[in-house]
C-alpha cells in the first residue's frame, strides 16, 4: 500500500498550456524575467506559459498566501484556461536534518497538510490530503538531476512556524520542506484530474529555528532575495525539460 491517499496523472510529455502558480510576487517577479514572460504570458516551444498569482488583497495590500487562496485562484483560472500541466514555483522551509541548506531546492514527488489533525476514520485521509506528484520516480529524477534539486515530501500547512508535533511528524516522514501552497493546489490538480510540477527553495531552516535558532520568519527575510534568484536560475531549465 502506498503511504498516499491521491495520485495526480504522469506529466504530459508536450504540454500545450502550462499554468505556472507563484503565490507572492517578490517570488515571481524574478522567475517572470528568467523565463523572459510579457504580462505574465510566454511560450516555450510550442508550449504557452501563462503565470498565474493569487494577487494582493484590497484590505491589506499584501500578497494572498496560504492554502486557502491557491486553491481559489488554480481553481478559477483552471476553468478559465484548461491548462493541461500546472507547475509551482516558491520558497519553502527546509530541513536540515535532511541534508538542506539555504537556497537547496527541492522537487516535490508528494504533499500533504501537515496541520491537518482530524481523529475520525476516514475523514483524516481527505483532510491530510496526501498526494502523490508524478506517479513516476525515474521522470522526477531526471527532473530534478536537471536542475540539481532533491525529490521528496513537500508539505502543507497554514503557519511559517512548527509546533512540536508537526516537528515530529517531519522526522517520520522525512519531510524536505514546508511550504504553505501545495498540499491546496495538488488538491485542486486531483479534483481536476491535473499533473502538477512542483519546485521548491529553501529561504529557512525549520529544525534550526524550532531549536532556538534564527526564527523563520527573519531567515525568510534574510535569504529570499538569493532563494528567488536560485529559483529563476533554474526556472529555464525546468521548463525546458517539461515542454
Ligand atoms: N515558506 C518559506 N519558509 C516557510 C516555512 N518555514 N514554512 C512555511 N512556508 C514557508
Amino acid at each position: 500500500m502506498p503511504d498516499w491517499t491521491y495520485e495526480l496523472p504522469p506529466i504530459p510529455a508536450q504540454p500545450r498550456r502550462v499554468l505556472l502558480f507563484i503565490a507572492m510576487e517578490s517570488e515571481a517577479a524574478p522567475i517572470a524575467h528568467a523565463l523572459r514572460l510579457e504580462h505574465g504570458k510566454g511560450r516555450i516551444g510550442q508550449t504557452e506559459i501563462e503565470l498565474l498569482s493569487p494577487g494582493r488583497d484590497d484590505a491589506t495590500k499584501i500578497d494572498r498566501i496560504g492554502p486557502v487562496y491557491a486553491a481559489w485562484a488554480l481553481t478559477r483560472a483552471i476553468a478559465a484556461q484548461r491548462p493541461d500541466l500546472v507547475v509551482n514555483m516558491g520558497t519553502a522551509g527546509g530541513f536540515a536534518a535532511q541534508g538542506l541548506g539555504i537556497a537547496d531546492l527541492v522537487l516535490a514527488r508528494d504533499t500533504m497538510f501537515h496541520d491537518a489533525r482530524v481523529a475520525l476514520p476516514g475523514f483524516d485521509a481527505v483532510a491530510r490530503a496526501h498526494t502523490r506528484l508524478s506517479p513516476s520516480d525515474a521522470q522526477l529524477d531526471a527532473l530534478a538531476a536537471a536542475i540539481d534539486a532533491r525529490v521528496g515530501l513537500a508539505s502543507s500547512g497554514s503557519s511559517l512556524d512548527a509546533t512540536d508535533g508537526e516537528m515530529a511528524l517531519f522526522a517520520r516522514t522525512r519531510t524536505l520542506a514546508k511550504d504553505m501552497e501545495l498540499a491546496a493546489l495538488a488538491s485542486v490538480c486531483a479534483a481536476e484530474r491535473l499533473p502538477l510540477v512542483s519546485l521548491k527553495g529553501v529561504t529557512d531552516l525549520v529544525d534550526h529555528a524550532h531549536a532556538g535558532g534564527e526564527p523563520a520568519h527573519e531567515a525568510f527575510v534574510r535569504n529570499l532575495e538569493r532563494t528567488c534568484a536560485r529559483l529563476a536560475e533554474a526556472a529555464p531549465a525546468l521548463l525546458a525539460k517539461l515542454c
